[in-house]
């Protein structure tokens, strides 16, 4: 048994040692927050998205450029939830900044605080919006002027980065947009970043001429890292605990992640843990089947909520890229072409299925591989 940790990780944003690249677009992003900008920076899930924000904002602090705020929306299923986290975050914001529990308290004036100790005896501070229905209105207006204050206060540039931003979209009947926008402030040392992951909803929100963040921010898609950059990486993290990988190998790995660096990580965390010196082309195999046997149940729960004809859409999508032809509506049994088109754009909508130039595919390969064999 090789004692050492595991080189590679997924799962949780990738920071130090684990993260590559991005150099480029760190530079880029903080350049824009530098001058002010807001920015809305999109691409599929597991691309690297919060990794690379959250890098860019902890560089900002070390350096004493700005505050960071990062509001993870996925969990804001409604108002109440997303003025909770928000708060929450900003109380984060100021833990950080060592500030002590009673001047967080009083900084938030009509929102009202408690008190729980947390986890390792840790003071944690707790917010409860569920009664405040009425009081929405108000209690966004202050939970959006924070940052402002503390911008005065701290005489700093703070950056709020709202990650998952598509989320808010259902929210109060669908009119979130219309209500936060408003808020979103213009005071010249606060800016938002949105990140949004499912593309088609998070970039019709600051593309589209009758929505509310219409032009609110700049347009950043991100683009994957460099294929030779990420061999480079996986060779490096092998080597790095004393095992090697030929870069033949290291190459397979990105082509079948499709290189999507969290299946990358994947796939290297499992050859890693098989290969006691050297990794080998058996190596390789048992390290994929392993990554389809640990998604596996995750792959038959998102098989398993697909209706009936959008599973029969999957199936045949994962062999073939005709998804209109005769031959495959016939042989996948998928009625007509019209039911295939709406099939896929549900797909689309819950993020399994992905279009771009060359038509449509499944957005996880593994996911792919998965169907194929069961
Ligand atoms: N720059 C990077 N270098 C190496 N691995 C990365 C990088 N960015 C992301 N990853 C891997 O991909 C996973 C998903 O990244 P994440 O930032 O959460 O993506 P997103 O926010 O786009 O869904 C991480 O857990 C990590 O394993
Ligand atoms: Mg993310």
């Amino acid at each position: 048994m090789n004692k050492t940790k595991n080189p590679f990780r997924f799962g949780e944003p990738a920071t130090n040692e684990f993260f590559t690249d991005r150099k480029k677009e760190i530079e880029e992003l903080i350049g824009h927050l530098k001058k002010g900008e807001n920015l809305f920076i999109y691409a599929y899930r597991r691309m690297g998205k919060t990794s690379l924000i959250k890098s860019a904002l902890k560089m900002m602090e070390n350096d004493k450029q700005a505050i960071a705020i990062y509001v993870d929306l996925q969990k804001a299923t409604s108002c109440a939830q997303f003025l909770e986290v928000y708060a929450m975050a900003i109380s984060e914001a100021m833990f950080e900044l060592k500030e002590k529990l009673e001047k967080i308290a009083k900084f938030f004036k009509r929102i009202v605080p408690s008190f729980e100790i947390g986890g390792g005896g840790k003071w944690k501070i707790r917010f409860d919006f569920t009664k405040t229905t009425e009081n929405i209105h108000s209690a966004l207006d202050e939970i959006f002027d924070l940052p402002q204050q503390m911008a005065q206060e701290y005489n700093i540039r703070v950056v709020v980065a709202l990650d998952e931003f598509q989320e808010i979209e259902g929210l109060h009947g669908g009119e979130f947009e219309m209500l936060i926008k408003p808020f979103i402030s213009k005071h010249p040392l606060v800016n938002y970043v949105f990140i949004g992951s499912k593309i088609h909803i998070a970039t019709k929100m600051f593309t589209d001429k009758s929505r509310p963040f219409y032009k609110m921010a700049l347009v950043y898609p991100l683009t994957p890292v460099d294929p030779k950059i990420m061999a480079d990486f996986i060779c490096e993290r092998f080597e790095s605990t004393g095992k090697s990988i030929q870069r033949k190998f290291a190459e397979q790995i990105v082509e079948i992640s499709q290189n999507i660096p969290y299946h990358v990580q994947m796939v290297g965390h499992h050859l890693w843990q098989v290969t006691s010196k050297d990794v080998t082309e058996e190596g390789l195999y048992q390290a994929i089947d392993l990554v389809i046997y640990h998604q596996g149940e995750l792959y038959f729960n998102l098989y398993d909520s697909s209706s009936h004809h959008q599973r029969a859409v999957l199936r045949a999508l994962a062999k073939t890229k005709e998804m209109f032809s005769q031959d495959t509506i016939m042989k996948y049994n998928l009625g007509s072409a019209s039911s295939v088109q709406a099939s896929l754009k549900a797909l689309i909508r819950n993020g399994f299925v992905q279009k771009d130039e060359d038509g449509y595919k499944i957005g996880d390969p593994f996911f792919e591989k998965w169907l194929n064999r069961n």
